[in-house]
């Protein structure tokens, strides 16, 4: 019998077996899945469980330590995902959490309702009553009462565990702390939807833009960010509200039908919504379905259609559930909303890290009850692709986000004498050119030291602790100075001093400052004016020029004038300083046109020259030769005792060797100090020299 070979997906490949193409694949993958499941878990609405979620991370992470060159900036292992954060205590819910299923038509809803009749075996004169209802766009919470106390409140989670919020829960309008009522269960599960008012949105996106946040996509992520924090105090001043709908766990039922229940609820002092009805058939059911729909824009809440459930409790009952959803319910989902207007220009916006991005200026017109004048076009791909012109008229689209998307244009209504879009090819911020790297989409400024729109991120990498490590001069500070016009640029932090050292506009008469705290900044600026060159280059910012390759830039040219020199005739084109760039070990096209873009700049030369006068630059620390690591991988493994894990690097790399975070069979040497595990073993087995801190050391003296 002929067997038939099918190729191995590369996500099901063990670590081990992946070639370096499917390792590269696949850390792409997940941490775009990593990513994904992050921003679900943030808005606590995740769709898989704890457990596969740390999977998928241990994968992401086997597979850097097997291939550690291919670690991105933007891997997932770098950032504190939103699960990592474990802030609040779990709640196993008593029962289930569950979801409802989706229809989209008039059909999927006569279907529901004969798959009803044909389970329950009613006759063609039995009335099916069905309770009706808006279908809240919020977060789900459940509210656990005992003797009519609340107890614990909780977010849905995955469903089967949530999140303990209880204090955030109580500063929710419509929450009863207590509730009371003769016939009031001893034991009972309100569940309802959280939800944040549409009135107060925008104003709520303006405070966290002022306060230097990214603002909330939608008002449903901020209600989930407002019921997600630590300080209860701020949920309270985010005044979110909840609307009680269902129940959980109960000691008893207190009616026999949905409607009963809910009207309980309400007479308990749960807040209930006041459109739900009591309906049958399919005419009541659409006529009340476009009802809400036509009631939409202006109920003060978002709702993504309405939900219809079996009035009925021993009905419900009896047709139970089809894996997480119940068979007496489902959610007729409302179609995005879409309008058409004109677009009247295309902005150039220049980001933080110097991203153009164009953005469609819009003939304000209302999508979904929101006003819109403003909608992203993504990049120049994006323009093209659509052949959006500046008159056209463009078909917009809102899809549950405030940012609504452009679908396309309509043809017919494109005015006479339009033009294709030309995208600039310089930066409207700051006159700098803008380019395109292969296989990128974006088109970035390459005026990075000077940029308006990028200062404020430049500067801030410029002090950082692996670039000029200013203490004191953080983030708020920067910002402060930027916006009081103290300082530009970073060459101008060494102008401090003389500039705001005494007078009317002194730093220590500053708020939150004084004569000790300004002194202070003083003196750790200045003693940064004498720097090593690799944290000079770091500092720089030059894109695709992080820490090790400024290292290395920094060994190869030796001192700051040779390799401003190099890099300029690099920018110039010089194919002898481009050759010996190339050499330099490690570094590659990317790097090349990146340092070439940036040294091609005007504006920046300009700055690294004022740079340069004002500082002491250290000549790097030329590879020893002689020395017996040079050119030998090492890792360093265990806890070290005489020295910082990074001392230790730093040393090895200055003495020409190369530091590696995993053992293979390209490892010299490995140092291991107390406590090495599955590195040794790795050593072991590769046959790889194993030595302590003391040999180490010993091997190095007098270098
Ligand atoms: S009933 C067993 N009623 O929709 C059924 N859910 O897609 C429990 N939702 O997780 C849900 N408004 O967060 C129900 N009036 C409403 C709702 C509603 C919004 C949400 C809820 C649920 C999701 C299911």
């Amino acid at each position: 019998m002929a067997t038939k070979k099918t190729k191995q997906a590369v996500s099901d490949k063990s670590v081990d077996a992946l070639t370096e193409k499917d390792a590269k694949t696949e850390l792409t993958r997940l941490a775009l899945l990593l990513a994904k499941h992050d921003a679900l878990y943030a808005e606590a609405r995740p769709e898989i469980s704890d457990a596969d979620y740390d999977a998928l991370f241990q994968r992401s992470k086997a597979i850097e330590e097997r291939f550690p060159h291919l670690v991105g900036a933007d891997s997932p292992s770098l950032k504190v995902g939103a699960k990592a954060a474990e802030r609040f205590e779990k709640v196993r819910h008593a029962r289930p959490m569950l979801s409802l299923d989706n229809a989209f038509s008039e059909e999927d809803i006569a279907e529901f309702l004969a798959r009803i009749r044909r389970f329950l075996n009613l006759g063609a004169d039995e009335v099916l009553e069905i309770t009706a209802e808006p279908k809240i766009d919020g977060l789900s919470a459940s509210l656990r009462y005992e003797n009519g106390t609340l107890i614990v409140g909780a977010t849905r989670g995955d469903g089967t565990e949530g999140e303990n919020v209880t204090a955030n829960l109580k500063t929710v309008e419509g929450v009863p702390h207590d509730f009371k009522g003769k016939d009031a269960p001893a034991v009972f599960e309100v569940r309802g939807e959280v939800y944040f008012p549409a009135d107060r949105f925008g104003a709520l996106n303006e405070r966290q833009l002022a306060a230097g946040k990214e603002p909330y996509a939608n008002p449903r992520n901020a209600a989930a960010g407002s019921l997600r924090q630590l300080d209860a105090s701020i949920t309270a001043s985010r005044k979110l509200k909840f609307f009680a709908y269902a129940w959980g766990e109960t000691s008893s039922v207190p009616a026999d039908t949905q409607f009963g229940v809910v009207n309980k609820l309400a007479r308990w002092g749960f807040t209930t919504n006041p459109l739900m009805r009591v309906v049958a058939g399919l005419t009541e059911i659409m006529a009340y379905y476009r009802e809400v729909e036509g009631l939409r824009a202006d109920l003060g809440y978002d709702i993504d259609g309405v939900v219809y459930k079996v009035n009925r409790l021993d009905w419900q009952q009896r047709l139970g559930f089809v894996s997480r959803s119940p068979r007496w319910a489902i959610a007729h989902k409302f179609p995005a909303q879409k309008a058409t207007t004109e677009l009247l220009d295309i902005d150039i916006q220049v980001g933080r890290t110097g991203v153009l991005t164009p953005v469609a200026k819009l003939k304000p017109v209302t999508v979904g009850g929101v006003v819109v004048s403003n909608a992203t076009l993504h990049n120049a791909d994006e323009i093209e692709r659509k052949d959006v012109r500046i008159g056209d008229t463009v078909i917009l689209q809102r899809a549950g986000d405030v940012i609504p998307q452009i679908l396309g244009i309509v043809a017919e209504k494109r005015p006479k004498g339009t033009a294709k879009f030309a995208f600039p090819t310089v930066c409207p911020a700051c006159g700098s050119h803008a380019v395109r790297e292969e296989g990128e989409v974006a088109t970035r400024c390459t005026g990075g030291l000077v940029c308006p729109a990028q200062r404020s991120e430049r500067i801030k990498h410029f002090v950082s602790r692996n670039a000029f490590d200013i203490e004191g001069l953080g983030a708020k500070h920067i910002d402060a100075f930027l916006a009081d016009g103290m300082i530009e640029t970073p060459a101008d932090i060494f102008h401090l001093e003389e500039r705001y050292g005494s007078g009317e506009k002194a730093i220590a008469a500053r708020e939150g400052w004084g004569p000790q705290s300004a002194g202070k900044l003083f003196e750790a600026i200045t003693a940064r004016r004498k720097i090593a060159l690799p944290r000079f280059i770091y500092a720089l910012g030059i894109r695709h020029v992080g820490e090790t390759t400024a290292k290395q830039l920094a060994r190869a040219y030796g001192t700051a004038e040779a390799f401003v020199a190099g890099m300029k005739a690099v920018a110039a084109k010089d194919e002898a300083a481009v050759a010996e760039l190339d050499a330099i070990d490690q570094i590659g096209d990317t790097v090349a046109e990146a340092v070439g873009d940036f040294f091609a700049e005007e504006h920046n030369l300009e700055q690294v020259g004022r740079l340069l006068r004002l500082l002491d630059i250290e000549e790097a620390e030329k590879p020893a030769s002689e020395s017996p690591v040079a050119g030998k991988t090492v890792v360093f493994t265990g806890s070290l005792e005489k020295m910082t894990r990074n001392e230790a690097k730093a040393r090895a790399e200055s003495l020409g060797a190369k530091v590696s975070g995993s053992v293979s069979a390209k490892t010299d040497l490995v140092v291991a100090g107390p406590g090495a595990g599955s590195k040794l073993k790795e050593a072991e087995k590769h046959g790889v020299q194993v030595i302590d801190e003391d040999a180490w050391l010993k091997l190095i003296e007098g270098l």
